[in-house]
């Protein structure tokens, strides 16, 4: 049910798209709503000491996560080279490292609240990707994902693809350790958060 077909490209098509990856429409039209959807969920539940944001593109959350906390430490962490040189140029504020969902360049458990937002379809082993920010969560960390989410008969349909259902989510989440408390639908039907919470110890 969640394996994928490998796709080399995901990686490369935003190196050249990062130049001008700020400027696009879809910012507006997709991003900054789901943004904002993020942000709601988290500012009425934390006060976070460290953000992690995964597939950080070109730093646009971690800038707004600024200004809403500003003493917070911001680590962003993505595969693209040329969308990190444009994340350190806009976000002075966050620090950068290249590196995967998969394999994020973290010791275990320094991050209180982990974010990716429309990154996941991307990412080549999903599971894997989940059980690694369940290992860089302190315990009683929050991790948020925003990305689309599909009904079950399309998943089935679409077989084999990186799109998955609301149910399917929640059980990547809890496979890996990470109790699922909300799913919230946000921006349309097809975009959904899930929200999970790594158990205390
Ligand atoms: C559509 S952009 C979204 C960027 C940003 N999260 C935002 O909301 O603007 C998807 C990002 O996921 C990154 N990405 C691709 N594969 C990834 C992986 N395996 N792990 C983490 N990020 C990945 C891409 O490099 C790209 O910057």
């Amino acid at each position: 049910m969640m394996k994928s077909k490998p796709r080399a490209h995901d990686v490369e098509i935003f190196d050249p798209w990062g130049s001008t990856y700020e400027r696009s429409w879809i910012q507006q039209r997709l991003f900054d709503p789901v943004h904002a959807a993020v942000l709601c969920q988290a500012e009425s539940r934390f006060k976070p000491a460290s953000v992690l944001d995964i597939g950080c593109g070109s730093g646009r959350l971690l800038r707004k996560v600024h200004d809403s906390w500003p003493e917070t430490h911001l680590v962003g962490i993505d595969p693209a080279q040329r969308m990190l040189e444009v994340a350190r140029q806009l976000t002075p504020e966050a620090c950068f490292s290249i590196g995967s969902g998969e394999a994020l360049p973290l010791v275990d458990a320094p991050v209180d609240l982990a974010f990716s937002t429309i990154s996941f379809h991307h990412w080549q082993d999903q599971a894997a990707g989940v059980r690694e920010v369940a290992r860089v969560l302190r315990p009683g960390g929050t991790f948020l994902l925003a990305d689309f989410t599909l009904p079950t008969w399309l998943v089935w349909l679409l077989s084999r693809s990186r799109f998955h259902s609301a149910a399917q989510m929640r059980a990547l989440f809890e496979q890996a350790g990470l109790d699922v408390e909300a799913q919230p639908e946000i921006v349309s039907r097809f975009v959904r958060i899930t929200i999970g919470t790594r158990a205390s110890r």
